[in-house]
């Protein structure tokens, strides 16, 4: 079966629902409290299991109550966990303000001892990273340990998908090992100097990625669905309506997983999008991030009937 091999980071994720976000100094009361399994690798490697691919996690943890929540995440939803625990360092958590009237997000992210992957990690998983069929990145852990990981898989043949996620520089000549970078509107923007604000600027600033190395774009665009760029092409995949929108965060993991779970599975790179989107569709109807993933039967439901 083709794999799916993903490198990130895994912390809990603390999710407050308030009316607005705490201004400096103020103290607010807020609406509700969750505790559950995210950052944007684990995610996206739970999205990816649950859409029904082979799919293996590389990562570090530490030795702590919410690195047993990170096993048992992984271990419900199919992921097989490339893991080393570390006593020494702690498993990461997140802090997300959820604005009770929208949805949206604001985080702040601690990855722990997920912060301290480096490049001897990845050639120690040479074997593992080099036998995948689809390889998928982002930027929580150091920047490195994603740029080495990335010259691995394009060794080992494999697809190679950057999520530029959170934003940052990218060293010279990393986007060249990507056959796809997939930022959503702001990341873009970050990466190319260019505003993200509509479809057409979108386009240009796809074309900008590609002339910057990408194989091709693919840039999420939240209600609006994603924009696939192949070099020659712009093609706009509009958002699926699955329900009244609960939660978004976590979104840009479900297109990111259900997108390389669609191109391990040989879909065409288009159809591939479609499929993310749907999985992301899902995810926004659903409170929390991993939690929220839909399963294979899920998003061929919807793809079905839309
Ligand atoms: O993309 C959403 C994720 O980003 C959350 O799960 C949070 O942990 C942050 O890493
Ligand atoms: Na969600």
């Amino acid at each position: 079966m083709a794999k799916v091999v993903i490198l990130g980071v895994f912390v809990a994720d603390t999710a407050y629902r308030a009316q607005r976000a705490p201004r400096m100094g103020e103290t607010i009361l807020g609406e509700s409290f969750a505790l559950g399994p995210g950052g944007k690798g684990s995610n996206q490697a739970v999205a990816a299991a649950k859409a029904g691919a082979e799919t293996h996690f590389i990562t570090r943890l530490g030795r702590d109550t919410f690195a047993e929540m990170a096993l048992k995440t992984w271990a419900e939803a199919g992921v097989t966990p490339a893991v080393t625990q570390h006593d020494e360092g702690y498993t990461g958590a997140a802090y997300i303000f959820v604005e009770a009237g929208t949805g949206n997000n604001a985080i702040i992210v601690c990855p722990g001892v997920a912060g301290e992957i480096s490049r001897a990690d990845m050639d120690a998983r040479a074997e593992l990273i080099g036998s995948a069929s689809v390889f998928v990145t982002q930027l929580e852990q150091p920047m490195d340990a994603a740029h080495r990981a990335l010259e691995i898989a394009r060794d080992g043949g494999a697809v190679t998908i950057l999520n530029p996620a959170p934003a940052a520089d990218l060293p010279a000549g990393m986007l060249a090992l990507c056959d796809y970078v997939t930022p959503n509107e702001s990341e873009a923007e970050a990466l190319t100097g260019l505003p993200v604000t509509t479809l057409e600027e979108a386009v240009l600033a796809a074309e900008r990625l590609i002339a910057m190395g990408a194989g091709a774009a693919v840039i999420t665009l939240g209600e609006k669905g994603a924009l696939y760029h192949d070099g020659k092409t712009g093609t706009h995949v509009p958002a699926f309506d699955a329900g009244p929108v609960c939660e978004t965060t976590g979104a840009g993991d479900a297109f990111n997983g259900g997108f390389a779970a669609a191109l391990a599975r040989g879909f065409a790179p288009v159809d591939a999008v479609r499929y993310g989107c749907a999985t992301a569709g899902i995810s926004v109807t659903r409170s929390g991030t991993a939690p929220s993933m839909p399963s294979a039967d899920e998003i061929d439901a919807l793809l079905t009937r839309s």
